[in-house]
């Protein structure tokens, strides 16, 4: 059994970053079904609009992917990222659960901020093998995706620093 199940031949890293611009990809398809139902449960406007921004960077992340792969060629879809479903899977099943407010956008900005490190992972390799492989432009386009999700991480932390003190002292308030 081969290691993502598509008996892909994998030769060069140029097989290896287009296979992971794929996952990405997936990605970030799953995350702009998931991040409306995100904001919708977010008991915090200001949660409620750090995902509702991070939905249209994300729109914008998967206009940068195509702009990648038509350069190259080549299509980035009929792969599914089974990493990011998992993540997802986890993040649906929190939005199910009996929590007070405070300690439920708590646990929203701890899934979404698994789903942000999986990004930046798969987005600082992407960035590493564009530069190795001379894809200069690809550089430049996958560098901006990585700092959108360091700064999406950044900015759930700063609400972070908030909400699990409120959690913690105030269940009842945001
Ligand atoms: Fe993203
Ligand atoms: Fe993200």
């Amino acid at each position: 059994m081969s290691l993502f199940g598509l008996g892909e031949q994998f030769n060069t890293l140029q097989d290896l970053y287009v296979h992971l611009l794929k996952d990405l990809y997936s990605a970030e398809h799953q995350l702009t079904k998931a991040l409306p139902k995100m904001a919708e449960a977010s008991k915090s406007p200001d949660l409620r609009l750090a995902f509702e921004t991070h939905l249209r960077e994300t729109e914008n992340q998967i206009v940068r992917l195509e702009t990648i792969a038509d350069k190259l060629g080549t299509s980035l879809s009929g792969y599914t990222c089974n990493g990011m479903k998992g993540i997802i899977s986890e993040g649906s099943g929190w939005i199910g659960e009996d929590a007070t407010d405070a300690v439920k956008d708590a646990g929203l900005i701890m899934e979404a901020q698994h789903a942000e490190h999986y990004e930046m992972a798969g987005y600082g390799s992407a960035r590493t093998y564009a530069e190795l492989l001379g894809h200069t432009d690809a550089v430049s386009l996958l560098q901006q995706s990585l700092d959108e999700e360091i700064a999406a991480d950044s900015k759930l932390n700063t609400l972070a620093s908030r909400i699990n003190v409120a959690a913690q002292t105030q269940p009842l308030k945001v």
